[in-house]
């Protein structure tokens, strides 16, 4: 039986880490293998991409989108990392962030069609079982970030962009309904309630 793939979305400081870790203990509970990942991943592009994040190395959106587009293939077939193969062996994959990410962040700054396109359309990548998006005001993000991280990366910083980010993955969720399941869960919550109604997305999925 294949394993299911489950994406977390979210805006930096949603408390995507906390969910993705209460998740995989509790599916690990229920018996399943659960492979946990995230993009960017640490393959060689992934440093390409995390110099810009942390603000050493300018490119453009578009060059950013190309970039996690390539950064994504491999994380999908690489022979050895690739989580594709993991799926087909049974094991849960559960991904913090995917080309949802691509949608709201480099669509701010480049052709978001050009974006939705290669992605959607490129016959490598897996398309997940389940996107969950945490949902948390703009200004709670930016007020954990603040409390929490020794320096901010390039998308972290403005409180504006973060509001922008957000509403551009409301907007994509929108265009994509009927083709994608999507799921926004409004995270101003507790992490225990949170958690509950995630579990109950993922349980209700039938494969
Ligand atoms: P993040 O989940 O915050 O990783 P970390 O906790 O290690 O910093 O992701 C890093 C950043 O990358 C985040 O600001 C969103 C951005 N990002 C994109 O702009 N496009 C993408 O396609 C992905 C996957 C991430």
């Amino acid at each position: 039986m294949a394993g299911r793939f489950i994406v977390l979305e979210g805006l930096d400081g949603s408390g995507k880490s906390t969910q993705i870790t209460l998740l995989a203990q509790a599916l690990q509970a229920q018996g399943r293998k659960v492979h946990f990942t995230a993009e960017p991943t640490s393959s060689a592009t992934g440093g390409l991409i995390r110099d810009t994040l942390s603000g050493s190395y300018a490119r453009s959106g578009a060059e950013l989108a190309a970039l996690f587009l390539t950064d994504r293939i491999a994380h999908n077939v690489d022979p050895v990392r690739g989580f594709r193969r993991l799926l087909r062996e049974g094991w849960d994959v559960v991904c913090d962030r995917y080309y949802y990410s691509s949608f709201a962040y480099q669509g701010l700054s480049t052709d978001l069609d050009w974006v939705l396109d290669m992605n959607l359309n490129c016959p490598d990548l897996a398309k997940p079982d389940l996107c969950v998006f945490l949902d948390v005001d703009y200004r709670s993000c930016k007020e954990r970030l603040d409390q929490d991280r020794a320096s901010l990366e390039i998308f972290e910083r403005d409180p504006e962009q973060m509001n922008e980010t957000r509403r551009l993955f409301l907007e994509v969720f929108r265009r994509l309904e009927g083709r994608e399941n999507i799921r926004v869960v409004d995270a101003n919550r507790s992490a225990g309630e949170v958690a509950e109604e995630i579990l109950q997305l993922v349980n209700a999925l039938e494969i």
